[in-house]
This record gives structure tokens, sequence and C-alpha cells, in this order.
């Protein structure tokens, strides 16, 4: 996890360009920051826990130097503290290292360090790659870099500074991106473009193993060996104003109320009305390949898992075919199975999920083919995988993902009509499909429409320590979402369950101080759905029942919240809403940061 920045040239003081591309990477951690500078008498650092405004409130009046390093942290390896934060140093202060990753060797390297007299200043894996570095005899700093990463096992993407070599940025890669930005008689460094478009737009994604010497005047790639690779910087498209996002109401007020255009962009030109059909052309698949498809599996971490349950039901009832999801996280330490007619499908907003990343690697090791539904253009998984569907959500800054994964569930309806039209699904059923995707934008615009309504029902909701998200069948992925946006944003203790197991044990928990959010769509699960509602208010649970307005809820006691009717295979994603604005507003009452929940990161970029 974890954001790096680095910068050298000769007109610009590198302080103040470190610290505005560390604010543009606080989505991959935001619980301490840090920067290092060549100043004339050595390397200096500041860093402490806190957002990057308390470091650039906290930084030194003088702060000088043209080159330096810079790092927000999501803690793997001890708590966030100013000791912990990254840069770390050497024991002498001459070298300075940021570094994403983690070192799975790290508690053997400490006590190695101990045993040979270094006191150690921070919990952390990365101080060792700044002693390693420190006490190499090698002549060159490519050379000391070089030999304390033969030490190293686990993952980084890093970056180091050292007094006796002020003309250079040593920077190394292995399963954390790092890119290279080339200015004009300066370069950046980053682990995301985000931290980048501002400066240049003429980068080089160094590969894993790569490790490169950065100056003023360019940039040199090697192997672990120092033998020289042949990577050069290349222009790169971007849309310069997606990166400058506004942020006054915050992002994730704002992303939720993108879902309609967002839903928009991501259906343009892919649905194909006279036969009842979608076109996605990134597949890379032709008809056959497409029919010859036995089994969908898909993978993803998060919201994009529960996303993934949402689209293996769509597969299953419009193509079906048997497709389900799993958490990417697991998928890898099962040993799995990987059939040649299966096809793989990898969801993810950032395409950099290392769990989603690894997972596609495994499949692709052993011959599968695999897919990707991806918002970020050119990440990781999108540069990895065989063919996919680009989600076009825009860019997405809030941690709890909310247009980003509307877009995930319209990509997997194309996915899921392309695969049924050439199967089973009839015209008309695939009419009938289209039809309903293009309502929705305008659907979704009604629900988000019921956000000031919510704002009292939640405000109670908020009031409970622990609650339950409930729903059967098309309605349970939708609660497993609801109960992870509940949790992450308001810390609340909220259960996803299926309303069918709750008599199996969790009823024991309802009571008058444990409300329960019920998913009752208008379909063949109805009337079984209501007979739960009554067991819970008979119990003296209170009710908030996300449903149509067909649905007959009797006299249960309740707090309703109807929504627009999709095709019953599409209902899903107008249920999920709701569910969005209600921990949206819970959290806000509760006076928390919606926009950077406490020990979380947007980007997962550790396993
Ligand atoms: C993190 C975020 C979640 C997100 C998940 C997957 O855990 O906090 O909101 O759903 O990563 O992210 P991805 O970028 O792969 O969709």
């Amino acid at each position: 996890m974890c954001g790096i920045v680095g910068y050298i040239g000769t007109r610009q003081e590198a302080a103040p360009l470190l610290l505005e591309g560390l604010t543009r990477l606080e989505h991959r951690g935001y619980d301490s920051a840090g920067v290092a500078v060549m100043s004339a008498r050595g390397v200096r650092v500041a860093k402490r826990a806190g957002r990057v405004r308390d470091l650039q409130d906290a930084l030194p009046k003088r702060f000088a130097g043209k080159a330096g390093i810079g790092h927000t942290r999501w803690a793997t390896h001890g708590p966030a503290t100013d000791a912990n934060a990254h840069p770390h140093a050497d024991t002498k202060g001459d070298v300075a290292v940021v570094h994403n990753g983690i070192i799975d060797n790290a508690a053997a390297l400490r006590a190695e360090l101990v045993d040979a007299g270094v006191t150690l200043a921070s919990d952390t894996d990365t101080e060792v790659i700044a002693h390693l570095v420190g006490r190499s005899e090698a002549d060159t700093l490519e050379g000391k870099v070089a030999e304390a990463l033969a030490r190293l096992d686990g993952t980084y993407g890093l970056a180091v500074l050292h007094a006796d070599f002020p003309d250079r940025l040593v920077v190394a890669r292995n399963g954390s991106p790092l890119i290279v930005g080339v200015g004009d008689k300066e370069m950046h460094v980053a682990s995301d473009l985000a931290a980048l478009v501002r400066y240049t737009t003429t980068v080089a994604h160094l590969e894993d193993g790569e490790i490169a010497t950065i100056t003023a005047a360019g940039f040199t790639t090697y192997r672990a060996d120092l033998t020289h690779t042949s990577r050069t910087a290349a222009h790169i498209d971007v849309d310069l104003a997606a990166y400058d996002v506004d942020s006054r109401d915050g992002h994730m007020l704002r992303e939720m109320h993108e879902q309609p255009a967002a839903a928009e962009r991501v259906l343009r030109g892919r649905l194909v009305e006279r036969f009842g059909t979608a076109h996605l052309g990134g597949l890379n698949m032709d008809v056959r390949e497409t029919r010859a498809i036995q089994r969908v599996k898909i993978l993803g971490c998060g919201s994009a898992y529960y996303v993934g349950q949402m689209g293996a039901s769509l597969i299953e009832e419009l193509a079906r075919i048997p497709a389900d999801a799993e958490a990417a996280s697991e998928f890898r330490y099962r040993d799995p199975v990987i059939e040649p007619d299966t096809l793989y499908v990898a969801v993810s907003q950032s395409g950099e999920t290392i769990d989603t990343l690894l997972a596609v690697q495994e499949i692709r090791r052993k011959g599968g083919r695999v897919i990707g539904l991806v918002n970020v253009v050119g990440s990781a998984i999108a540069r990895e995988v065989d063919g996919g569907v680009y989600l076009h959500a825009g860019p997405e800054v809030a941690v709890a993902s909310t247009k980003a994964l509307t877009t995930m569930f319209l990509g997997f309806s194309l996915l899921a009509l392309q695969l049924g039209r050439v199967r089973y699904l009839s015209v008309a059923d695939g009419k009938r499909m289209v039809a309903g995707l293009q309502a929705l934008p305008e659907q979704i615009e009604q629900v988000l429409a019921l956000s000031d309504e919510l704002v009292e029902v939640a405000e109670q909701l908020a009031a409970a320590q622990s609650l339950f998200f409930v729903g059967r069948v098309r309605g349970f992925p939708v609660a497993r979402e609801g109960a992870q946006k509940f949790k992450e944003i308001t810390y609340r203790h909220a259960e996803a369950y299926q309303t069918s197991e709750l008599k199996h044990g969790p009823l024991a928990l309802i009571s008058p101080a444990v409300p329960t959010v019920a998913v009752v769509p208008h379909d063949e699960l109805t009337d079984r759905n209501v007979g739960a509602l009554h067991e819970i208010a008979a119990r003296g649970g209170p009710l908030v029942v996300v449903t149509h307005a067909e649905v007959d809820l009797g006299d249960v006691p309740c707090r309703r919240i109807d929504v627009p009717r999709s095709e019953r295979e599409l209902d899903p994603i107008l249920l999920t809403l709701p569910l969005q604005l209600l921990a949206f507003h819970a959290a806000t009452h509760l006076g928390l940061d919606v926009d950077k929940p406490r020990n979380l990161a947007k980007s997962v970029t550790v396993e």
C-alpha cells in the first residue's frame, strides 16, 4: 500500500512538489506522511502521523533541496506514529528510503541488524532497507541498493536518497507500481499516475525486478544484476480534467450523484437495440469462443467482490452458464483448479488491488482465460488480462465505492447479455434487457432524489451499535454491499445475512437495540421475505425495508423505502443505492470523515 513520490530537478524546490504529489496519493493510505530532501548539508527528513496537510503545517520553514522523496502511509508493520512514518533513515542519517509493499523477511533482517549493533528507530519492515543500503560497501548508490534488494523477500516499490550521491534518486520495483515521469531538466517518480500528470505525460512504467537511476537529466534502468534494460518513456493520453476532481462537498457525495452519468457512459455504444444484445469489443473473443464457455468465475475484493456476486446471478439468469464470485484474496491460496473452458473475470475499480492482480497472474500462469472489468485505464490488471471492459466511471476518490460499483454492475449486465444472446436468451428477452438498461440512468437519478428523505432514518440507524442487513438470492449481495458500506464509514457493526438463515442462529441477537435493514424486491420470494420481517418484528427488532411500491408489507411495523422497479435481473443496483445513502447520512451525522474512513485505503496494494 502507501503512496510514493520522488522529484529531482535543477530549478524548483522539491518539498512543495512532493507535498502536492502526496495529497494526490492519499487514496493509497493516509495515516502518516513524510518527505526527505537533499539539502546542502545532507539528507533532511520531516515526517509525522496524520494527514499530508498535518505534515505540510509542521514542515520546517527552511526545508530546501532540489531532490527529494515522499510517502503517505497505510500502516502494515507498527502503528501510525511519527517514528513509523516514512522516510526511514540509516544510523548515520545519510540514507532515506520510502517504500510501498511488504518485506516478508523483515523480522529476520531486523534481528540480524540488532545483533550487528544497530539501534532500530521504528517497528517497520522498511527501516531495514535504509540500514542495508547504509551498510553496503558498494561504490555506487545503484550497487548499494542492488545489494540491499538481494537480501529482501517480499514486495516493494521504493525510492532511495543518499547524501554521498546528491545528483540522483535510485528507485526499484517488485510487485508494487512505480512510474517515472520525464520533465524538462527535471524528473518525477510516483506510484500512481495521479501524482504525475500535472507535471508530465511522458512516462515509463518500471517492470518488476527493475532498478532505475533518476537524475535531473533523465533515467537509466537496470536488472537486479545492474545490467541495463531498455525501458523508454512514452507519451500517454490522459484527460487532465479527470484528475482535477472537485472535493468541496466531499468525494463520496459527489461520486454518488455522478452515478447516472457514469451509468450512461458505461452503456454508451455497447447496446445493440435491434438484436437485443450487447457488444463488448474489448473481450477479444469470437462467437465460437464465447459459446464454448462452460463456467464463469468472478474474482474481486471488497465491494468489487459483492458486485461480482450480483454479476454471477446476472450471468446465470441471462446466459444460463454456471457462475460464481469468489474473494480474489482467497482464490490463489487454495491452489485453484483452472479450467480451460471457464471464463475468469477480474473486477476492480483501481486495477491495482494486489489480491486481484495476483489471482489474474495465477490464472494466466495455468493457462486460463481472464478478462477484466476495470475502471482505471492502463492499470496493472487492465494490462495483464486477455481482454476486458473499461467501466468509464471517471476517477473515484472516496474509499467507499459508489459510482465504480454501479458501472461494474452494468458491465456485468452487458457481459451477461452478450453471453446470453449467443446461447438461449431470446431476442425478445434481450430487447427487454436492453430497454431495462437504457432506463437505468433515469431510475438511478430517481433513487438519489430520495437522499434528503433518508437523513432521519439514517440518523436512527447511526444510534445503534450493531445492525443486520438481510436479503435473499438477488438481494443477498445487495445486503452484503449495504453492510460493507455501513460498517466502513460509520464504524458500526453491520452484519449481512441471508434472510432465510436468520432463524438458524442470528435471530437470537434481534432486539429493540439491533435494527435490521431488509432488502425485499418484488419477485418470486416476496412472500417468504415478508414472513421473515414478521419474525423480526415479533422480537422487537426495528426494521428498515428497501423495497418496491408493489410489495405489500401488510402490518409489519417498519420504515419502508421504495425504489423504482427495473427488469427483475437489474433490480439489485437500484436496491443498492438507498444503502449507500443511508451509510453516507449515518456517517455524516456521526461527524466522521466519510471519504477517508479510519484504518482503510482506497487502493489496497499489499496482500
Ligand atoms: C479496498 C476499498 C474497497 C474496494 C476494494 C477493491 O478494500 O476500500 O472499497 O472495494 O479495495 O478495490 P478495487 O480497486 O479492486 O475495486
